[in-house]
This record gives C-alpha cells, sequence and structure tokens, in this order.
C-alpha cells in the first residue's frame, strides 16, 4: 500500500510499504477514506519529539472496514467507522473507568497510553496509509452512518473535536459561563465550538493568526489579537472586571510571543490572569517531560516555570491530559447527524496522499491559509 512514512525532521514520504495484516482475532483492517494531518504530528516533522524512521504516521482516521479477525463480533466488513487516536484494550483497570487515553495494557513500553503513528505511543502504524490495522477493534471503533455524507465533520471524531470537548470538560464549562480560549489553531476553534455547545454565555479566542481567529468568530466566539492588544485588559473589559469563569490552554509547549519567540510558561500564566478566583482550567495543549529543543534549561526537563503561586491564591482549578476520546465522540458523532455541531468547517485543504510531504510543509510554515488538511488516500 502508498503510505506517508516517516524519515526524520522535515522529512516524510511517500512510499510503497507492506499491507498491514491482521495479527490477532480482534485486529480490524480499515481502508481509509480520510486521514487528518494534526498539529501534534508536526511535533515529530520538526524533531521536537523522537519518532523511529520507517514508521507510517497519522492518529486522525476513518474510513470502511476492510476484514476483520475471527474474535470480532460487533464490526462488520464494509462497516464505516470512525478510529479514536488513542489505541485501547477495553479490558484494563484505566479504560475500565473510562481513561482509554492511559490504557495500561496497550503501549508495550509499559507507558500508560497509545496510539497510531505517534512518538512512544508504541509500534503502531499510523493511518496516512490506504490501509490500517487497529487492534480490539470492537472496543476501539465508532460506527457511523453508511454512505458519504458529513465526511469532514465525522473525520474530527478521531481527535480535535473531543480533545476540544475535553478542554472544556476540565474547565467546567456549563450554561451561562464565560470561556477564554488560547489557541486558535483546530484543537482551540473546537474547544470554543463545543463552549457553545455546552451553553457558555460567551466565549474569547487569543491567537495572532488573524485567518485562524476570523475562523473561531465564524464558530460565534470574540477574537482576541495577541499581538495588538493586552489579553488580560481584553478579558477583564469583557467580564466586568472578574474574568472568564473558565479557561482553555490549547496551545502547548511552543507558546510564544507576537515575535515568534517561545515562552512555554506564556499561555499558563496568561490563563491564571485570565481565569477569575475559583475559577477553571482545562490543559490540552501538549507539554511534554523531556524538550531538548526548549527555550530554557528548566523546559528542557519538562519543568515549567508559570505562577502557580497566583493560581493557588486565587483557587483555580487546573484539568491535564490526553483526552479521551471514547468518552466523547459517540454524543459528539450524533451531534453532527443532528445538524447542531459542525466541526468540518475548519477544513482548509483536502489533497491526495501524494501531496502529504508539500501539505506537511505549508501546513507548519502555516502559509496559505493551511488550517487543517485532510488527505485523501482512496482518490
Ligand atoms: N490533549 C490531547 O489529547 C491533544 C490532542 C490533539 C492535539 N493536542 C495538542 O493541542 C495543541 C493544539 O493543537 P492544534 O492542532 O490546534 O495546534 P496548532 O499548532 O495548529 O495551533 C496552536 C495555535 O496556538 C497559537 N499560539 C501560539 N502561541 C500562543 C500564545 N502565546 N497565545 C495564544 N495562542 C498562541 C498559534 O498561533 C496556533 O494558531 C497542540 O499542543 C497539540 O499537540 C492535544
Ligand atoms: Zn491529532
Ligand atoms: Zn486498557
Amino acid at each position: 500500500m502508498k503510505a506517508v512514512v516517516y524519515h526524520g525532521a522535515f522529512d516524510v514520504r511517500v512510499e510503497n510499504v507492506e499491507d498491514p495484516t491482521i495479527q490477532h482475532p480482534l485486529d480490524a483492517i480499515i481502508r481509509i477514506t480520510t486521514a487528518n494531518i494534526c498539529g501534534s504530528d508536526l511535533h515529530p516533522y520538526e524533531g521536537r519529539a523522537e519518532m523511529d524512521s520507517g514508521m507510517v504516521i497519522g492518529h486522525e482516521n476513518m474510513g470502511i472496514v476492510e476484514e476483520v479477525g475471527a474474535g470480532v463480533e460487533r464490526i462488520k466488513v464494509g462497516d464505516r467507522v470512525s478510529v479514536p487516536f488513542n489505541l485501547a484494550c477495553g479490558s484494563c483497570r484505566n479504560c475500565n473507568d473510562g481513561y482509554t487515553s492511559a490504557c495500561l495494557r496497550a503501549n508495550p513500553s509499559g507507558m500508560p497510553g497509545a496510539g497510531y503513528g505517534y512518538p512512544m505511543m508504541g509500534p503502531y502504524w499510523g493511518g496516512q496509509a490506504e490501509l490500517l490495522r487497529v487492534p480490539w477493534a470492537d472496543f476501539n471503533l465508532l460506527e457511523l452512518p453508511q454512505g458519504t455524507e458529513h465526511e469532514n465533520d465525522f473525520t474530527m471524531l478521531s481527535d480535535i473535536f473531543p480533545t476540544g470537548y475535553h478542554g472544556t470538560e476540565l474547565a467546567q464549562v456549563s450554561p451561562g459561563k464565560s470561556v477564554v480560549v488560547f489557541g486558535a489553531g483546530p484543537v482551540g476553534i473546537m474547544a470554543a465550538h463545543s463552549a457553545m455547545l455546552r451553553g457558555a454565555s460567551q466565549v474569547f479566542v487569543v491567537d495572532k493568526e488573524s485567518d485562524r481567529l476570523a475562523l473561531a468568530e465564524r464558530y460565534g466566539a470574540t477574537a482576541i489579537d495577541f499581538s495588538k492588544v493586552d489579553v488580560e485588559e481584553a478579558v477583564l473589559d469583557l467580564t466586568d472586571g472578574f474574568g472568564a469563569d473558565c479557561g482553555v490552554e490549547a496551545v502547548g509547549y511552543q507558546a510564544h510571543d507576537a515575535a515568534g519567540d517561545e515562552h512555554p510558561e506564556m499561555v499558563l500564566d496568561n490563563l491564571v490572569r485570565t481565569v477569575r478566583a475559583t475559577g477553571h482550567i482545562g490543559v490540552v495543549g501538549v507539554y511534554n517531560p523531556v524538550d531538548p529543543h526548549a527555550a530554557t534549561d528548566e523546559a528542557k526537563k519538562g519543568r515549567i516555570a508559570f505562577d502557580f503561586g497566583t493560581a493557588f491564591t486565587k483557587g483555580i482549578s487546573i484539568g491535564t491530559g490526553q483526552c479521551p476520546v471514547k468518552k466523547y465522540n459517540r454524543e459528539l458523532r450524533d451531534l453532527i447527524i443532528r445538524g447542531r455541531a459542525t466541526p468540518g468547517d475548519i477544513v482548509s485543504h483536502e489533497v491526495s496522499l501524494d501531496d502529504a510531504p508539500d501539505a506537511y510543509d505549508k501546513f507548519d510554515k502555516r502559509v496559505d491559509g493551511y488550517t487543517k488538511v485532510l488527505l485523501r488516500p482512496s482518490a
């Protein structure tokens, strides 16, 4: 099959590799109809997260079931399915508690949590390819209505729509709350969309990329351009001096200032300043325990020096971590089917698998409005 293969920093190539096969009775093979490039893929792409050369990349996958192992009973050949980016066994203690993001059995390294085509998430190949092997298929796969309708919306169910939603869950967004979201990338925009769906009274989205801020406004948010205004002043002004009830971090360890210089503590500091006393913060942007290319020696060891003193004094709660996609994807799917959610509106480019290297380059440079790229391996 054809696949996008990782060879090192700024080097992904479309190559012919072995077709995946059923290796265990609970496996399924999916023919990929859509695989998205994610902001998280840029971490290995930029050489900021170590990944084995030769690995097929891609964790945002959907498609049609091509083959199932002898032990698969619920999922059938021909089903249209979304593949959550968390790869989970379904029977360990964390899976039983709903934390498929911290499965204790799927990652042979012993680390909690596994995934497809991603650093430290196990040996599993990704889905930026014609075919994908899915272990524990009955547990992991989410069925979708047959056909091709809502393809661009459903493809957001594997990661960023549930992840944005998870940010609002950690931030305890409920009807009437005010919400400040940092980052107008796909995850931040999905957090803003989710906050609206949960009945927020106002949602602010902070970034400096004007095309992304415009997209956030299309989802009903108020844009705040941090390169033009003081974010703390802006949020306090808009909330009668109180600050927002809830804050979502959708930027991660590469947070930077208007000039582009990295300050990994910058967004956490801004959240502590703009969320009111006793408010809640959800951090879904990624922070790593080791980051050899970080801006400071402390950050190289994963130690992010943000204003925890003020966070404590204000009594702010902070939730963090990978999204357990299965906790939300069924309900989010149904919001799409019933016309209440439209996550696919963020798609900026739809390209063939052959164009993936060019799309990575442009998405990484944030040129030509590259916000969310979909690959169509069967095109
Ligand atoms: N927790 C999870 O399960 C999970 C899942 C998917 C993605 N993620 C992570 O979420 C983060 C966002 O993902 P994405 O795909 O939207 O990434 P992205 O890189 O496309 O977007 C990040 C945005 O943050 C903006 N930004 C940078 N510095 C900022 C600052 N100081 N203030 C405000 N905005 C700033 C950038 O301009 C950019 O638009 C990444 O760290 C990604 O790895 C986490
Ligand atoms: Zn992703
Ligand atoms: Zn498990």
